[in-house]
């Protein structure tokens, strides 16, 4: 897995640091409110999982999948929900946790579909931000966020490409030549 990445941007000290502010951050915002955090799946798994335990209040987690892509590196600009939160959300402060706000559909998406069921609140985090990439009528803004990374296609620590480099514990760009044959 290693000789396809092209360069390392985040180690995992440096990513270890990012859920470190990320979550005292929402420790200071949070505090006295009934948090419920909401992670969008698969790619935001070791985000979530890190993140919690930084963040220093009582919490319930949950779990959406919601897709955008499919095989490939380009978003399909179509956002599908292939799980849900079924029951009434109207007593909870929720923040989605998102691996990477690239199109920003998906997050645009599910925080139309969530703030529609009436919750306290709804407030967006995302541990990699791609501002390059934002489609055209999305102007949903981020209120947590990790890092800004540049216009390339990046794995590890939960993000994939074909569903592999997952499990790498750094975050880094996958070659090109990888996904271009
Ligand atoms: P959006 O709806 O275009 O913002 O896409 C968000 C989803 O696309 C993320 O949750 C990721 O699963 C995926 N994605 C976007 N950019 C990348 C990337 O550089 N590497 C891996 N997955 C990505
Ligand atoms: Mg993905």
């Amino acid at each position: 897995m290693n000789n396809d990445i092209k360069e390392i941007l985040f180690s995992q000290d440096d990513i270890k640091e990012i859920v470190k502010r990320i979550g005292e951050q929402i420790t200071k915002d949070y505090e006295g409110k009934n948090l419920l955090l909401v992670c969008v799946l698969k790619g935001s798994v070791c985000f979530m999982a890190d993140l919690m335990r930084e963040i220093r209040l009582p919490c319930k987690i949950d779990f959406m999948d919601a897709k955008s892509y499919g095989c490939g590196t380009e978003t399909s600009g179509v956002v599908s929900i292939s799980r849900d939160l079924n029951y009434d959300i109207s007593a909870y402060d929720i923040i989605i946790v998102e691996d990477i706000f690239d199109s920003g559909r998906t997050l645009e998406k599910l925080t139309h579909l969530l703030s529609a069921r009436g919750p306290k609140s709804v407030a967006c985090c995302s541990l990699l931000d791609k501002p390059e990439r934002r489609a055209e009528g999305v102007s949903l803004k981020l209120n947590y966020t990790g890092a800004v990374v540049p216009d390339a296609f990046v794995v590890g620590y939960g993000l994939d490409y074909d569903e592999k480099y997952r499990n790498l514990p750094y975050i880094g760009v996958l070659k090109p030549e990888v996904y271009s044959n």
